[in-house]
């Protein structure tokens, strides 16, 4: 299976720095055709960042949130659809920070994953266990819990769609720590075995990525754990450079 390698930039980048991080992917063209690689920009850049790609240049475009309604007095967001029009093909749904910040629950991220499936998207469906969940050894519950009610309003068909990405919360971001590859390998296999593309027929996602302080350094040991298709990138992959690096790594 072909790996993917993907950033969130988070609440980042204006127009222009997200067109020069483009012009970036454009001059190193050559060396993306290895991985399945994605950018996910926030809203106001989606469009920009889609136009600005040229079609052969292998990398997906995605949202970093979307509603579950198609339309209507929701003032503030965006629908699937909306996103899907300014040229997102994936979607992230319950990152940590959303859940935390944002009041996303397991019930707002299942409408969103089966509304974005239903719409077209790939729903990159983001879990992790807070650190005292781990520290209390409950994290395989937690993520396959976590999974499980994400996935409960998928249509069956819809299944194939997704890519999870676990994310431990306590090794994301600055306040975070590298998570070792024996840290995640537990879960790696519980997903991909579970649900993932070895698993049982009847819940097979399409892949199960790993994200949580990825850099340069860790990126080939956490990519060997048994079960991992790829990692979903936060500030390591923020630079044009970082992220082509971490392709190299993954391709
Ligand atoms: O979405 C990816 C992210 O949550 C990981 O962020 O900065 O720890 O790589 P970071």
């Amino acid at each position: 299976m072909t790996t993917w390698i993907g950033t969130s930039w988070k609440m980042n980048k204006t127009l222009a720095e997200a067109r020069a991080f483009v012009d970036g992917l454009v001059a190193a063209r050559d060396a993306l055709g290895g991985v399945r690689a994605f950018v996910i920009p926030p809203h106001t850049a989606i469009a920009a960042v889609r136009e600005r790609l040229p079609s052969d240049v292998p990398v997906l475009v995605g949202a970093q949130n979307a509603h579950w309604e198609p339309a209507g007095a929701y003032t503030g967001e965006v629908s699937m659809g909306m996103v899907a029009d300014a040229g997102a093909t994936l979607v992230e749904i319950g990152h940590s920070e959303r859940r935390e910040y944002f009041g996303e629950t397991d019930d707002t991220v299942a409408r969103k994953v089966a509304a974005a499936a239903a719409a077209g998207l790939t729903p990159l469906l983001c879990v992790g266990e807070p650190a005292e969940v781990r520290a209390a050894g409950g994290e395989i519950d937690w993520i396959a819990g976590q999974v499980s009610r994400g996935l409960s309003r998928l249509a069956a068909h819809d299944l194939r769609k997704v890519v999870v990405a676990y994310e431990p919360v306590w090794a994301i971001g600055d306040l975070g720590r590298e998570a070792s590859p024996h840290e995640i390998a537990p879960v790696m296999e519980m997903l991909s075995t579970r649900f993932g593309p070895g698993g049982d027929a009847r819940h097979k996602i399409s892949a199960v990525l790993y994200g949580g302080s990825v850099n340069r350094f860790n990126a080939a040991a956490l990519l060997d754990v048994p079960g991992t298709d790829g990692l979903f990138v936060g500030r390591a992959a923020w630079d044009v450079a970082g992220f082509v690096e971490l392709v190299r790594i993954g391709a």
